[in-house]
């Protein structure tokens, strides 16, 4: 059993970031969203993961290879981001004949793989699909289940009128008969070779398609507030561990690792997550805050948001359910003329 993790596209609904950074390197409770993917497979007994690379490749390679993962990782370049089906095709070598997992780098499932593997093995499928029960199926790949829901009639991408509630998960399990079916396929309406009708394609041809469905919470990061509210669910479940002295007044469960100075006058209420090296000063930081390695961080308020490295805020006031880049700075108005001064990226968004 192999897996293939898929770290490629532009993540253009991530923009700015995505400018400058592949979207499954975006931190979550500070830690890249692709690491969750390679930790699930890993869990689930699998040591031989390729990883789909694309626009900047060498980033994900440097990011990756910067861990000691007890796996075999290979790279394997994309081009240009064609579909889910496409990143297959482009696999096929790697892959050979082995089943494998294919997981969306940019998904985050809190249960893990280990549930789902085990019935794909059982059920001797050709083919096993996640389904989660979802507000918005509309913007999905959707399942239409049987009458006695045991099996799978009909998958459909992103349904003007969804059949269900019930969305694929980026997560899929295959037999080497996918390989058959990718060959078969032509690009959709948004011109890709989508995953959702080589699935189809094998219940059309009577092959052997199980699913299971997700009981705990799964997201699919591509948007900023999807980034934020897995930052919220991942923040959820950590412990306390303060890894400096302090004499700041820290509530809750808040992580802090090393190198990080925090003054006597700031406040810190968890979950919250802050990285190495970060200098705090008379400051408050509030629930389900994650701040990367070396920030600056003075006389604000922080609240529900996500910093990444290197960032620099000392403007006054209070900011809430933000998504921060790195190297950015946020700094306080303090000569004439008295006016907000903005130098900002393509695509930003400001709420003033
Ligand atoms: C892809 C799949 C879709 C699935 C989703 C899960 O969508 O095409 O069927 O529900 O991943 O994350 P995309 O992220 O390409 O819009």
């Amino acid at each position: 059993m192999k897996a293939l993790i898929l770290s490629g596209g532009h993540g253009t609904r991530l923009r700015p970031l995505t400018y400058s950074q592949q979207k499954q390197l975006i931190p979550v409770a500070n830690k890249p969203v692709l690491f969750y993917a390679i930790e699930d497979v890993i869990e689930a007994g699998i040591h031989d993961i390729g990883i789909i690379v694309g626009p900047n490749a060498e980033q994900v390679k440097k990011t990756v290879m910067s861990v000691d993962w007890d796996a075999n990782i290979e790279f394997i370049y994309q081009g240009d981001p064609l579909g889910l089906a496409h990143a297959i095709k482009v696999a096929k070598d790697y892959l050979g004949d082995d089943d494998f997992v294919m997981y969306l780098g940019d998904n985050i499932l809190r249960e893990g793989i280990v549930r789902h593997l085990e019935h794909f093995k059982k059920g001797n499928f050709d083919a096993s699909i996640l389904l989660c029960e979802v507000p918005n199926p509309q913007q999905f790949g959707v399942a239409e289940l049987s009458e006695d829901g045991k099996t799978i009639k009909r998958l459909v991408e992103k349904p003007k009128v969804p059949p269900s509630n019930l969305a694929l998960v980026g997560i899929y399990f295959f037999k080497p008969v996918i390989h058959e079916a990718v060959k078969h396929l032509k690009p959709s309406w948004r011109g890709e070779l989508e995953i959702t009708d080589a699935i189809q394609w094998l219940i059309d041809h009577g092959y052997k398609v199980g699913w299971t469905k997700v009981t705990g919470w799964w997201k699919d990061t591509g948007k900023p507030e999807d980034i934020l509210d897995a930052n919220r669910l991942i923040l959820d479940d950590i412990e306390r561990d303060i890894r400096i002295k302090t004499r700041a007044k820290i509530i809750g469960r808040v992580v802090i690792e090393e190198g990080t100075e925090i003054d006597e006058n700031t406040v810190i209420k968890g979950p919250a997550i802050i990285g190495k090296n970060c200098k705090i000063k008379n400051a408050y930081i509030g629930p389900y805050t994650s701040i990367g390695n070396n920030c600056i961080i003075e006389n604000t308020e922080i609240e529900d948001s996500v910093i990444l490295e290197g960032s620099e805020i000392r403007c006054g006031g209070r900011i809430v359910e933000s998504l921060i880049g790195r190297n950015v700075k946020i700094l306080e108005q303090n000569n004439h003329p008295i006016g907000r001064r903005l130098i900002i990226g393509d695509n930003s968004q400001l709420t003033l």
